[in-house]
């Protein structure tokens, strides 16, 4: 079939295999083109690693470090007359690259939340790697079934106690207009915590130290994000929030349990992805702070900063650098002073007419369709192409 994208609101139900590989292998080059990582985990796990940061991180370690790697996701494999979903493609791509060069990875598809699922990589890394020394959780997903009573959580992103109205860009039209948001329930902020903190995370850790499948020294992160004043009430003092927060505590929770140095959350900058995309506000912002940070030739993608992650913290001989709060912060240069005045200027003056002009909304608009394999140099989008591509560890 001829795959073209196919857009509604913040999704694209279609995607391109060789646009995807293509994308995974530009994020290999970049990872080779940087220094080999100074000591580097062998065995990693990586829960939500098919697309954005966890795909990032598998990459790294993999490509930085010759790391073992074994991903969990939750993707559609693609039939004939349809086409699999991105993260499954990326997945493909990724194991065929680590496989011609020599390193083991496995693919886990399903839901990273049930016991089943952890079972099954448990089993895995016993046979196969004996023990893992890395695990990253780079979850995002919008609901989750607790095996433990079988209800389906859902998460939401809204504000906590007052509703909060702010400028949003309709990435269908290019208009800026407002948008306003009701305050949520308390149970649902109980329902988001749920899904997005981190009791699923600490069920992962500790079913692995259940069965002796952690190496000694070994070390877990997960991603958060603060951002700026003007999405604090959707982001950081939202629903989300809360769930991040209960994500800082698990990994202090986790530290005493397993030692101080074992679990970190990383607040990460906000860029492009699936799941950013969803969130009301956010993608104006991205929009304008591409632009300004394109412009100071400080922007970074997922690869980048998930590269800085490892060779400045996770794998540095001095280990991680952490702020007051115990976190690593790699959303360093987005938090910077001159970048955050430079946003908030464009912020106060953006408007439909001259969102072009202030914004990098092209740029916005290209790492979208990026995403789903479109617009990658080299691919023949004429061409006709086979949306079934199987995981060459699944068959
Ligand atoms: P993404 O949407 O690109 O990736 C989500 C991953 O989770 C995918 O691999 C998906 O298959 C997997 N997944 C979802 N539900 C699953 C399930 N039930 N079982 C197994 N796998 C499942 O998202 P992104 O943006 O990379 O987010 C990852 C983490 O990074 C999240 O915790 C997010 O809050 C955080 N983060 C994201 C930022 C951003 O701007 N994109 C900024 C800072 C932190």
């Amino acid at each position: 079939m001829i795959i073209a994208p196919k857009t509604r609101g913040f999704i694209c139900t279609t995607a391109h295999p060789d646009g995807c590989a293509a994308n995974v292998q530009e994020q290999i080059d970049y990872v080779k083109s940087q220094p080999p990582l100074a000591n580097p985990p062998k065995k990693v796990l990586v829960i939500g690693a098919s697309t954005g940061y966890g795909l990032a991180s598998r990459i790294v370690p993999a490509f930085g470090g010759g790391a073992s790697t074994i991903g969990v996701f939750f993707e559609k494999p693609g039939t004939e007359r349809k086409t699999a979903s991105a993260g499954y493609y990326n997945s493909v791509a990724f194991e065929k690259a680590a496989a011609a060069e020599g390193l083991y990875a496995k693919s886990f598809n399903g839901d990273a939340f049930s016991e089943e699922m952890k079972a099954t990589v448990l089993d895995t890394i016993r046979e196969d790697l004996g023990q893992v020394d890395c695990i990253v959780y780079s979850l995002a997903s919008p609901r989750r079934t607790d095996p433990t009573d079988g209800e389906t959580y859902k998460s939401v992103l809204k504000p906590i106690g007052a509703p909060y109205s702010q400028k949003n860009l309709n990435t269908d039209t290019g208009e800026v207009g407002d948008v306003s948001i009701e305050p949520c329930t308390e149970e649902e902020i109980a329902h988001t915590v749920k899904v997005m903190g981190g009791e699923d995370w600490i069920l992962w850790i500790d079913a692995l130290s259940e069965a002796g499948l952690l190496a000694d020294g070994f070390t877990t992160v997960a991603y958060s994000y603060i951002g700026p004043e003007l999405t604090f009430p959707i982001y950081t003092n939202g629903t989300i929030g809360k769930a991040k927060e209960h994500l800082e505590q698990t990994a202090a929770q986790m530290n005493e349990k397993y030692g101080d140095t074992t679990a970190y959350v990383s607040v990460n900058k906000a860029l492009v992805t699936q799941a950013s995309s969803a969130i009301p506000v956010v993608p104006l912002y991205i929009s304008l702070l591409y632009r300004v940070m394109k412009e100071a030739n400080l922007h970074e993608g997922c690869i980048e900063q998930i590269e800085r992650l490892f060779s400045d913290h996770l794998s540095s001989d001095s280990g991680p650098s952490l702020d007051e709060k115990g976190r690593i912060r790699i959303d360093d240069w987005e938090m910077r002073d001159d970048i955050q005045a430079a946003v908030a200027e464009a912020w106060e003056k953006v408007t439909t007419d001259n969102l072009s002009e202030i914004s990098d909304y092209s740029g916005y608009k290209n790492e979208f369709l990026k995403l789903f394999g479109f617009g990658l140099q080299g691919v023949d989008y004429e061409a006709e192409t086979d949306p079934e591509r199987p995981l060459p560890s699944e068959q």
